[in-house]
């Protein structure tokens, strides 16, 4: 690991540590008051959602509802606008390690717009953000991200 990463790294898990709830079992990640049948808390959903409106808002959306009509339509230089994460799109379809993944790789890696962000926000910041836009999705979504590894 990058040495220059180690003193965030402590300080966002000594700050997870510190928040953590004795229900923190039932939650990979989980910082606070549990939001029911949900991995997340409901301060992660507040933190996440400063997160998202500082450093994703731009491209996907006040409340992650994409901002192009169409998602699936290649751009002009063949890549992919980015898409809704509200649930409306395919973000279900990635257990938490995966969208993780992505946030911190960008989609440069396959010739993709999203920068990465594994240097740029803290892991703690990069776990509210999904809370946060998962927050927009129903239950059958979730259920159905659930299915798909959910958070593993
Ligand atoms: C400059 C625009 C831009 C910014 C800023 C941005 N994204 Fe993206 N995002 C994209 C694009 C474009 C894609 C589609 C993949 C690609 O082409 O890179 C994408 C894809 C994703 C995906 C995968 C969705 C799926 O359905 O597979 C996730 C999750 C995601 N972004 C989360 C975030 C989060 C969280 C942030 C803020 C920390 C963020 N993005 C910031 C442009 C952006």
């Amino acid at each position: 690991m990058d040495r220059r990463l180690r003193p965030m790294l402590a300080v966002s898990v000594a700050t997870l540590m510190l928040g953590c709830s004795p229900t923190h079992e039932s939650g990979e990640g989980r910082d606070g008051t549990p939001v029911a049948g949900r991995w997340y808390s409901v301060e992660q959903v507040q933190t996440g959602s400063k997160v998202f409106q500082d450093h994703c808002a731009q491209c996907h959306g006040a409340q992650a509802q994409g901002v192009t009509a169409d998602w699936r339509a290649r751009l002009e230089d063949g890549s992919f606008p980015p898409p809704p994460l509200n649930g409306s799109a395919h973000a279900w379809h990635h257990p938490l390690s995966v969208l993780l993944q992505v946030i911190n790789l960008g989609g440069v890696p396959l010739g993709g717009q999203m920068p990465a962000f594994a240097n740029r926000i803290l892991d703690a910041e990069k776990l509210a953000a999904i809370a946060y836009f998962q927050s927009f999705w129903n239950d059958d979504v979730y259920g159905n991200w659930e299915q798909m590894g959910g958070t593993e």
